[in-house]
């Protein structure tokens, strides 16, 4: 996610106050940053790719940053790469507004076609870049009437701030579905995307609510509803620390992370799913007969990413019909794989430069392959040097252990399989509708999936000091078994194992003794009852089993010791909502066990080397 900061008062410089709070919101993850202040009765920009550093000396070479209002940004890319003109503020072309921005527009490819009609002229590949131009063609020289006007045009998420330079001293602020809060200080007040970045300066905060509008000026801050009427807010005092005020309250920010997963599906989701209900796969677009020619589909990942193709594997195949090879991008670069012109490959990173992956991809690249990336991180290596790319809009994430870009990534390889399928005149549209309707459901559910923590804690605290697991299902349970066996040993050091549920027999069901905890995931309805008698199988030979099932098979109550029941979903799209409940599993038996959640030993978030 972005970082937004914004600072108004009669006599202290802004622009220090701006990067010092820019300089709190680097946890989050950033790829640039900028500033806008007033100078001479105009607003000036200073911005660049990079680091703060980089903003920091640009701003010792200017003149005049001694204005005591400004705003502040620290960018993650989403629309457009990481550069100099891709980043924020920006401002409109006669310099009226300049505008920072968290969010995505999911419909600023109509607008910008719209504004380039009246004359605006764009410099760069933002999404944001749209609300400059807007809030100009908009402006009726009333500053909250047109910040209110222009918003009403936005589709999608947003917290802005803007500046005016008919209104030097104010700043307008306004959100609808991304975080925004006002700082009330007492030399002057201030806007900021999380309380970190103004912690030094106030505890005296309002929080926003969607469609809520505010004006600041040095003395007094004004809140409109979505209405323009104005409103009294009650001002809330902050206690967290620093730390905690980074994990927006939680304790790590893994559980964060699995906190935000609703908000970030639909997100990625959602700009993908056209008003007509057509699929819009930014801009990758094959025709039937480029489909009917690719006899493979590869998927090559690392870790979690991997994971997520196993998933891919059963998903695609089920509704494409094309033979789907997956494999460990670390095995597949040297096996002089039988890749070709009629393959397609698909890469799986979240980070965009694990090494492994990387050299896989470059593997398939030679031999001719078409190359599908689907990254977190706009602009990474993977995402250069790939074909297409499909981004996984799930802001930074911090945690080593993935959780919100798993999920993402699995949403986006739905889309990509339902798509294909549709093309090739496997599924109709009805079914494509009836897919969709289920996918864009999942957000919700994952929503109540994630009222379980509690009841999870408290069972994670009966398995925290078991020396070892084991994670058993068939067919996509099996896929989930993968991810929940890697999350919970990855961070708690736990030994565990992930087994094809049908597989127990040929070996390993000799390690099941009494007290070993066996996860028996029974969720794909159709086998049940297969995986239900293996739950038998390790329990008579004395294992304690946790069951994950689908809410009304009791039969599984039955056999486990205990079961954890989540909400149905169409088969397909199960891993999503399975995942939830083995993460927070995860996370709750390592924090039993104290262990370094967000960052466990011997572990880096992206694996650069080989
Ligand atoms: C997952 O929790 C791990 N952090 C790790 O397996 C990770 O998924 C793997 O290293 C791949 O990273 P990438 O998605 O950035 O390529």
């Amino acid at each position: 996610m972005c970082g937004i900061i914004g600072f108004t008062g009669d006599n202290v410089p802004a622009v220090p106050i701006l990067v010092d709070g820019l300089k709190k919101l680097e946890y989050r993850g950033y790829d640039s940053a900028g500033v806008a202040y007033f100078k001479d009765n105009k607003i000036e920009i200073t911005k660049s790719k990079g680091r703060l550093t980089v903003l920091e000396d640009l701003l010792k070479t200017k003149k005049g940053t001694d204005g005591t209002v400004g705003i502040g940004h620290t960018r993650w890319a989403t629309h457009g790469e990481p550069s100099d003109i891709n980043s924020h503020p920006h401002i409109s072309n006669s310099g009226l507004f300049a505008v920072v921005h968290n969010g995505i527009i999911e419909n600023y490819a109509t607008l910008k076609e719209e504004l380039k009609e009246k004359g605006c002229n764009f410099l760069s590949d933002t999404d944001t870049e749209v609300i400059a131009h807007l809030l100009e063609t908009s402006y009726d020289g009333d500053f909250i009437s047109t910040v209110k006007k222009a918003a009403s045009r936005l589709e999608g998420s947003y917290a802005l701030g803007i500046l005016c330079k008919e209104n030097p001293g104010q700043i307008v602020c306004v959100r609808r579905s991304s975080p925004l809060i006002i700082g009330v200080g007492t030399d002057g007040n201030y806007i900021a995307s999380d309380i970190t970045a103004i912690l030094t300066h106030t505890r005296k905060i309002y929080q926003l609510d969607d469609g809520e509008m505010a004006l600041l000026t040095p003395k007094k801050v004004t809140i409109f509803d979505e209405d323009g009427k104005e409103i009294a807010k009650k001002v809330e005092k902050v206690t967290w620390d620093v730390a905690a005020a980074e994990k927006g309250g939680y304790e790590h920010f893994m559980i964060k992370e699995i906190m935000e997963q609703p908000h970030v599906l639909a997100e990625t989701i959602s700009p993908r799913i056209a008003s007509d209900g057509s699929i819009n796969l930014d801009g990758i677009d094959f025709t039937k007969e480029q489909l009917k020619k690719v006899n493979r589909i590869y998927i090559l990942a690392c870790g979690s990413a991997y994971h997520v193709g196993v998933v891919g594997k059963y998903v695609i195949e089920k509704l494409t019909s094309i033979p789907v090879e997956i494999d460990l991008a670390s095995e597949f670069r040297y096996r002089n794989p039988l890749v070709d012109s009629n393959s397609m490959v698909i890469i799986i990173s979240q980070s965009g430069e694990t090494a492994d992956t990387l050299a896989a991809l470059r593997e398939a690249k030679t031999k001719g392959a078409r190359i599908i990336s689907i990254v977190n991180t706009v602009g990474s290596s993977i995402a250069r040097e790939s074909d297409d790319v499909l981004y996984t809009w799930a802001g930074p994430e911090i945690s080593v252990a993935t959780t919100k870009a798993y999920s993402t990534q699995l949403s986006l390889v739905y889309l990509f399989a339902i798509y294909v399928a549709n093309k090739l005149n496997k599924i109709g549209d009805a079914e494509v509708k009836k897919l969709l309707s289920e996918l864009n459901a999942l957000p919700d559910k994952i929503s109540e999936i994630l009222k379980l923590a509690p009841q999870i804690e408290t069972l994670a605290n009966r398995y925290a000091y078991l020396e070892h697991a084991y994670f058993i299902g068939r067919n996509l349970d099996y896929a989930v078994a993968l991810e929940a066996s890697l999350k919970l040993k990855e961070i708690s050091y736990i030994h565990s194992e992930a087994y094809a549920a049908g597989e127990l027999k040929h070996g390993t069901i000799s390690l099941i003794e009494k007290g070993t905890f066996v996860v028996g995931l029974c969720c794909c309805e159709r086998l049940v009852d297969k995986t239900v008698s293996n739950i038998r199988e390790v329990k008579a030979r004395g294992a304690e089993v946790l069951a994950l099932a689908v809410e009304g098979n009791d039969a599984v109550a039955k056999e486990a010791d205990r079961t954890l029941y989540i909400p149905s979903t169409h088969e397909i799209f199960m891993p999503s909502l399975e995942v939830v409940p083995m993460q927070l599993l995860g996370y709750y038996i390592a924090k039993a066990r104290n262990c370094d959640i967000d960052k466990p030993r011997n572990l880096a978030k992206s694996v650069t080397v080989e």
